[in-house]
């Protein structure tokens, strides 16, 4: 997983419960400031090798968030005696190609990561820092999810459980690759304590498996997008890590195709008017979470020289048309409109944030934001409620594995 999905819930019942999950020893750091959440370094530090400090949880409403779903309901949907749809002999196809493992060997750290993170400076410096936090707890999100997932269909289904282990071991390379650039600007993500504290929002499965592909498809968009970028642009390649996402960002590709596979399996989960409904519910979820948070940190993109929001409406729009291969209905992005609206959630999302950072007590924040959220909900159902695009193609002997670029 590689992407955040949190503006909408479907869901109002929220799981406060903490799955147990081992915390892997490769995110172990004990020589580094740790992070609880949302920690940077002091931004105005001229001097990298400088400890940095603990800063207080940063939670808002954009925060990437950590899932967790009905497990028996999961198992009974990969059940083969239950699912005459579920071909085990596509999932095993697929399953070997994860087995393959295209990127055991991929990431690799070099001496130029160290190099480069102590010629990031002021507030680049620090924004490249909650990059790193956001994503990698996005990726762990992604980790935690899949290693339940594997674990809890093992016996329902042995090929889709060891499919989802698969990609729970690419998350966790990927979550660990990010902390271990954490430790360049020394500061590491506290991941076994993310795993404890945190709250889990639940979703169905059927909901899981909406929001993953999107999310999957969207990071693998994200990545793609800026390393294809920094080839043409190279003099703005301020720190490695950005080399490596054009395998990684297969990972993510992948990961999308099983869960399309998954969904297809269940055809009334991509048939009729609820799923039209529903896939237009988690393209907006995604899309509007991804603008404003975007919007939010513009210097981050702007410092690898990329135009925020020209980015941002690439991978909607690509993303779109991916999604438009699977799901019954999409968002008509190119309308205008769409953007439009957009910026005026961004328009108000400032206003939100300023509030919350006003000197106010908390009622008077609380009764400013009213108004502010309501016009943010009314943009929102606006947005959805747009002429939508017809898409979607169920063909269940259709798919197969592919590459994209
Ligand atoms: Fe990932
Ligand atoms: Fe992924």
């Amino acid at each position: 997983m590689a992407a955040e999905m949190a503006v909408v819930k479907p869901i109002s019942k929220f799981s406060y419960a903490t799955p147990k999950f081992t915390t892997p020893r490769m995110f172990s750091y004990s020589k580094f400031s740790t992070i609880r959440m949302s920690a940077t370094s002091n931004p105005s530090s001229t001097n990298p090798s400088k400890k940095a400090t603990k800063t207080e949880i940063k939670e808002t409403l954009l925060t990437p968030r950590f899932y967790t779903t009905d497990f028996d309901e999961m198992e009974a949907l990969f059940n083969t005696e239950i699912n005459k749809n579920i071909n085990n002999d596509e999932f095993e196809a697929m399953l070997q190609e994860f087995q393959t493992d295209y990127n055991k060997t991929h990431f690799v750290r070099n001496k130029e990561f160290k190099e480069a993170a102590d010629k990031l400076d002021g507030p680049l410096r620090q924004i490249f820092v909650e990059f790193l936090e956001r994503s990698c707890t996005a990726e762990f999100s992604g980790f935690l999810l899949y290693k339940e997932l594997g674990r809890r269909l093992k016996k329902t289904n042995p090929i889709v459980a060891e499919m989802f282990s698969l990609m729970s071991r690419d998350e966790a390379r990927h979550a660990g690759f990010l902390n271990k650039s954490l430790s360049d600007f020394n500061l590491a993500l506290d991941l076994g304590f993310l795993t404890k504290a945190r709250k889990y929002t639940f979703f169905k499965p059927k909901f899981i498996l909406y929001a993953t592909y999107l999310s999957e498809k969207i990071g693998y968009w994200r990545y793609i997008t800026i390393y294809r970028h920094l080839k043409t642009n190279p003099e703005y390649q301020c720190y490695p890590i950005f080399k490596f996402f054009e395998n990684w960002c297969q990972d993510e590709n992948r990961h999308g195709d099983f869960i399309s596979a998954m969904m297809k399996a269940h055809p009334t989960f991509l048939n009729d008017w609820k799923a039209k409904l529903w896939s237009r519910f988690f393209c907006l979820s995604v899309y509007v979470t991804m603008y404003l948070n975007d919007c939010q940190r513009t210097s981050f993109y702007e410092g690898i020289g990329l135009n925020t929001k020209e980015f941002d409406m690439h991978v909607i729009i690509e993303t779109n048309r991916t999604a438009a291969r699977l799901f019954p209905a999409v968002l008509d992005v190119a309308n205008p409109k769409f953007q439009q609206r957009l910026d005026k959630m961004v328009e108000i999302n400032e206003k939100i944030a300023a509030v919350s950072e006003s000197d106010d007590i908390p009622v008077v924040k609380n009764l400013k934001k009213i108004p502010l959220i309501a016009s943010l909900v009314s943009e929102l159902v606006a947005t959805y409620l747009m002429p939508p695009v017809e898409s979607g193609s169920v063909n269940l002997a259709e798919f197969e594995p592919r590459l994209v670029y």
